[in-house]
């Protein structure tokens, strides 16, 4: 199976919806919030898609400035294409994009946690998450 992969190939809202059901993760997105989504996919600056012909297999959604830090914010593989090294290619292609002191950073979901140590990254106990709704405490 030829798979290609691009950068920064636009794709539609509904196009990224349909490949996060189909991968699993559409289950911890909010894929029910049509505008959220839109603007999840139009407002990322790093994309890299996996394609087999012209059906979307995979994408990493990337915010990055390209220079200090990137954060994967959606890493998904269609779950017919899994397990085939698509997840790591889409890495490596995210990375490749980025400056020599650029970090990838990313929250896992909880069944693919085991995933990314054995690839390389380390994890880190000190990453902090503010969620939305939460005011920070100025007194
Ligand atoms: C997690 C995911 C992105 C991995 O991509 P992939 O293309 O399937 O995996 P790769 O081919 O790059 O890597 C394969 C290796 O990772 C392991 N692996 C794959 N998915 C895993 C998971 N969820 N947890 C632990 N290990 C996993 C495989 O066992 C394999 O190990 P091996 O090389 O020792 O045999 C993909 O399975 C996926 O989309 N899962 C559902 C959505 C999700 O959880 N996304 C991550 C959000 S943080």
């Amino acid at each position: 199976m030829a798979i290609k992969y691009k950068v920064n190939e636009p794709i539609t809202t509904d196009q990224f919806i349909d490949l996060l059901e189909r991968s699993t993760l559409g289950e911890r997105r909010p894929i029910e919030d049509y505008d959220c989504m839109a603007g999840m996919v139009s407002n990322s600056n790093l994309m890299i898609t996996a394609w087999n012909d012209d059906i979307l297999v995979g994408i990493a959604r990337s915010v990055t400035d390209f220079h200090y830090a990137c954060y994967l914010s959606d890493l998904a593989v269609h779950q017919d294409y899994q397990k085939l090294g698509i997840g790591k290619r889409l890495q490596a292609l995210t990375q490749e994009q980025l400056g020599p002191r650029c970090k990838l950073i990313l929250i896992a979901a909880p069944a693919a946690n085991s995933y990314y140590g054995p690839i390389g990254y380390s994890q880190n106990d000190r990453c902090w998450v503010l969620e939305p709704g939460t005011q920070i405490l100025t007194e």
